[in-house]
């Protein structure tokens, strides 16, 4: 399936693109989103793309090498600071940063990148296959408490002790190597739910989650666009479940409103917002939703950095 970005208009509504302004698309994936950055762009305007997957860096060094006035970078948004620290690349700042989290769909469709329990492949999930450890390399060390504590906190994984159980007991036979071996094992434990959906769908998106240190990034990545927006910058985020739109919204909320008043808090008096909200979280609308099932589970929050914040 091609990759169709996600909330389009409203990410580009969001950015509120100045033709000259310097934007930041943290997850390139195939470009939807980047392609319409820099098509409103004119040639004193700059586009940054980085993306943790050397696929998406090949793709877009492909298309967009060429163009002046863009920059890539392969690598984790979390680590965006180090980049943005040489003044040639992002200039007095960022007017706009784009996160569209997640994974995309070549990286679900092709089998040999181990994301998919619905396509046999290496049990792998990372999508820097060249750093960290593989699904199958942390699934042959972890111990059952470990994993159940994984598939529980990042899959929300009801039946994670039995799953964790049924892992470590199968792993002394023979190690789970493919996405294959592993879906079995969790289904032979795991009813289908009353969605239908895949007993492992949970599972795999805990490990995922968990192997790509999606949510240590995600908190880190905020932190350092937040430092790189000039006053006035927008920072636009689509999350795919609750775990991560969680974190966007406490990172929004605690910028731009107090706490509630305590007395033994006496700092909170002088409390200045530095971030506001635009809007609250939006959704896909019906349209978008009937040619794109990605988009069911998309959340898009849109924030701006405050004058006073400089
Ligand atoms: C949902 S896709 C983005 C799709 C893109 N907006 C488009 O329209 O084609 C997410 C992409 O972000 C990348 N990614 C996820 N977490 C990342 C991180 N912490 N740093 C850099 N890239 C990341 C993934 O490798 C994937 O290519």
């Amino acid at each position: 399936m091609p990759h169709l970005p996600v909330m389009y208009a409203q990410v580009m509504e969001g950015l509120r693109i100045r033709q000259d302004g310097t934007y930041l698309d943290g997850t390139f994936g195939r470009g939807g989103h980047a392609r319409g950055v820099l098509g409103q762009l004119n040639a004193g305007g700059r586009l940054l793309l980085m993306d943790k997957d050397p696929e998406a860096i090949r793709v877009a060094e492909r298309e967009f090498g060429a163009d002046a006035r863009v920059a890539i970078r392969r690598g984790s948004f979390a680590d965006l600071g180090e980049w943005l620290g040489d003044e040639a690349v992002a200039g007095e700042g960022l007017d706009g940063v784009l996160f569209d989290l997640g994974v995309s769909s070549p990286q679900l469709d092709v089998a040999e990148r181990g994301f998919s329990f619905a396509k046999d492949g290496p049990l792998d999930m990372r999508m820097d296959p060249e750093s960290g450890e593989s699904a199958a390399q942390w699934l042959a060390r972890a111990d059952e408490r470990e994993i159940a504590d994984v598939l529980w906190t990042y899959g929300e994984e009801k039946q994670s002790r039995r799953i964790a159980r049924a892992i470590v007991a199968r792993r002394v036979d023979a190690p789970f190597l493919r996405t294959a071996q592993l879906a079995d094992a969790i289904a032979s434990v795991v009813p289908r739910g009353k969605d239908k959906s895949h007993p492992a769908t949970r599972s795999f998106q805990a490990i995922r989650i968990f192997v790509n240190r999606e949510l240590d990034d995600l908190e880190r990545g905020l932190d350092a666009a937040y430092a790189a927006l000039k006053p006035g910058g927008r920072l636009v985020v689509i999350s795919f479940h609750s775990l991560e739109d969680r974190i966007v919204k406490r990172f929004v909320a605690g910028r731009a409103k107090a706490p509630p008043a305590n007395r033994r808090m006496p700092e909170i008096a002088t409390f200045v917002p530095t971030l506001r909200a635009i809007g609250d979280a939006r959704k896909a609308d019906a349209a978008e939703l009937a040619a794109n099932p990605r988009a069911r589970s998309a959340v898009l929050r849109v924030a701006e950095k405050l004058a006073e914040a400089a």
